[in-house]
């Protein structure tokens, strides 16, 4: 009998790595980070230099591109984008498909998975055209698609795109307008909404962009592909650990209660983790989680909320945790995730959107990362090996011998 385990181990020609944590599975030029240093840069562009003056069709741009545009560039591709915007008029027939309370995500994932169905002239992934359709369309329709997962789950009509606003504007405005009432939108809600946008905007080969690459590998088409990168996203591990903050902070409910929480994470006992904290590649600050907090003074300023619990939950967990033996020798710091939750809930976003707004940034990183992979000449399937730790071979035993 031939020992599998030994085969594998034994050719030397097998590397054996739960959940990638040191395999290279492409190369890429379109970001860079250094964990250690809590360096993130996208295109060779430092992100807090993006997210201070840039704004997020900019970004978008950029990462699709590769090059920051000139002021008329810039025009011609946001012409582009607003073009895009509307969906197809039977897609408001889909979303009549689903359960009212069910979660925006699930209805994120039929839908955009639902666009290879109706945009015939952008799915061969063979014509370099068809393949930058398939970027404008998706980077335009995001915003809809998921403004209207909302505005479902509440029962109100949908919004439509407006043109002459921005792109964090326009997502904005479809999300809270109604046909009686105009929403106006604070250019300072506005401003932080596209900081959030270009935050998310990329992060090399986390679990969602992998998964996009993934399924792109095998010649799947960009809708489809951008459905599994949601569907990646959605774990509270991943995307959905944003949801999982704001969650954690209300449930420990007051700044007293912060130590029993950190006691209950470092118990290893305990399933319970600190959610925000923590990344794979960030063994230092994640320079996002400082802009957002940043971005998250800024914004309660605006609104004038000068008392509000959760901030200062989040903020006394942030303290001790940093303060922690546990946490710095694990390194664990706050992620990206820690206060984008406090800023949505501010903005009127429900918690059950946020992670629909983190899938709505990332597409443009997806599709970048899609877009490079089908143009790069040594791109293969991606098929990953296996240790087999089950049974060897054995003798069949018929029904009545079992
Ligand atoms: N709270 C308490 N302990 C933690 C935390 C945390 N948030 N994160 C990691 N640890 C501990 C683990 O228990 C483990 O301890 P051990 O060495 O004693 O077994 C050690 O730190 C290493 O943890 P791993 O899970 O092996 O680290 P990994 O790199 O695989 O995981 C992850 C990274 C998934 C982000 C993890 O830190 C986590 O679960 N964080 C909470 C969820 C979260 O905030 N996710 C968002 C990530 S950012 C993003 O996707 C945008």
């Amino acid at each position: 009998v031939v020992d599998i385990r030994k085969f594998y181990t034994e050719t030397g020609m097998f590397t054996y790595d739960p959940g990638y944590t040191s395999t290279g599975s492409c190369s890429s030029a379109v970001t860079y980070i250094d964990g250690d240093a809590g360096i993130l840069l996208h295109r060779g562009y430092a992100i807090e230099d993006l997210a201070m003056h840039c704004d997020f069709t900019e970004v978008a741009y950029l990462l699709l591109r590769g090059e920051l545009p000139t002021a008329p560039k810039k025009t011609e591709f946001e012409k582009i984008i607003t073009y895009h915007t509307m969906v197809h008029e039977q897609l408001h027939k889909f979303y009549d498909g689903f359960r009212r309370d069910a979660h925006p995500m699930a209805v994120m994932c039929g839908v955009v998975g639902a666009l290879s169905a109706f945009y015939h002239d952008s799915i061969d992934i063979t014509d370099p055209i068809q393949r930058m359709i398939a970027q404008h369309r998706l980077v335009a329709k995001m915003p809809t698609i998921a403004a209207w997962a909302y505005k479902y789950s509440q029962g109100q009509p949908f919004m439509y795109p407006r043109n002459n606003l921005t792109y964090a504007e326009n997502f904005l405005h479809m999300m809270f307008a109604t046909p009686c009432e105009e929403y106006k939108v604070s250019p300072v809600l506005a401003r932080a909404m596209d900081r959030i946008l270009i935050l998310h905007a990329d992060h090399e080969q986390n679990a969602s962009t992998s998964t996009v690459r993934l399924a792109g590998s095998s010649g799947a088409n960009p809708f489809a592909c951008i459905a599994a990168g949601i569907a990646s996203l959605w774990g509270p591990a991943h995307g959905g650990a944003n949801e999982a903050v704001l969650k954690m902070l209300t449930e420990i409910g007051s700044p007293d209660r912060v130590d029993d929480f950190v006691k209950k994470a470092k118990d290893k006992n305990d399933p319970f983790r600190l959610m925000g904290f923590g990344h794979r590649v960030y063994k230092n600050y994640d320079p996002r989680a400082k802009i957002m907090a940043a971005t998250c003074h800024e914004v309660l300023d605006e609104l004038g909320i000068v008392d509000e619990p959760l901030l200062e939950i989040a903020m006394r967990l942030e303290k001790i945790a940093l303060e922690d033996e546990y946490f710095i020798e694990k390194k664990l710091y706050p992620n990206v995730d820690f206060y984008s939750g406090i800023i949505f809930r501010a903005i009127g976003i429900p918690t059950s959107m946020f992670t629909c707004l983190f899938a709505l940034a990332r597409t443009v990183g997806w599709i970048s990362q899609w877009k490079e992979m089908i143009e790069d000449p040594d791109q293969k399937i991606g098929r990953p090996r296996q240790l087999y730790n089950g049974a060897t071979k054995r003798d069949f035993l018929p029904m009545d011998k079992r």
